[in-house]
């Protein structure tokens, strides 16, 4: 169980059975989602150097978090990987809602990244600067960068974004 640190109060927020599904995918370093929305061309196996850097909070023992930070990192970003026991503080501290929480918080540019967000998401929310605290995929999507396997195309969830008050509309339909 990669969450088996989370503080007894945190159990409620994910689905046993998603965090039991997919976590341990190994090795996703998917590109497909760089290849959806954003201005900048990505050839296969080239980096986009978009040259900012994200602080990614995880807990010492999540596998997923660690592959989503690869798939950040094909995408060209810098991934800087703090581990943390303690994630419920983080998600408290930044302002994560309960409802909206995942497993990894990520910070780049002011903005909360939280879970599994695809990098042409973050790409995009750093190009237009839109007024929101950030973007979340909420629990574990399945079908989703650092959850599936490498080279597969984000499916089946919604990327949120989210204010400060905890007001979320969708950002991305997979
Ligand atoms: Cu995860
Ligand atoms: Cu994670």
């Amino acid at each position: 169980m990669n969450n088996r640190n989370f503080p007894i109060h945190f159990w409620p927020l994910l689905f046993a059975g998603l965090l039991l599904a997919g976590c341990n995918a190994s090795n996703d370093t998917a590109q497909s989602s760089s290849a959806a929305q954003e201005a900048i061309p990505v050839a296969a196996g080239e980096s986009a150097k978009t040259g900012h850097e994200i602080v990614m909070y995880k807990s010492p023992t999540c596998g997923c978090c660690g592959n989503w930070a690869e798939h950040l990192r094909d995408a060209g970003f810098t991934v800087k990987e703090v581990k943390r026991e303690d994630m419920d503080v983080i998600k408290a501290q930044y302002g994560v809602p309960e409802k909206l929480a995942s497993c990894h918080t990520a910070l780049v540019d002011g903005y909360i990244i939280e879970g599994h967000v695809p990098a042409a998401d973050v790409e995009r929310l750093l190009k237009e600067r839109p007024n929101i605290a950030g973007l979340t995929a909420p629990g574990m999507p399945q079908n989703s960068p650092g959850m599936q396997n490498k080279g597969q195309k984000p499916e089946g969830y919604d990327v949120l974004a989210f204010d400060k008050n905890g007001n979320a509309t969708v950002y991305s339909h997979y």
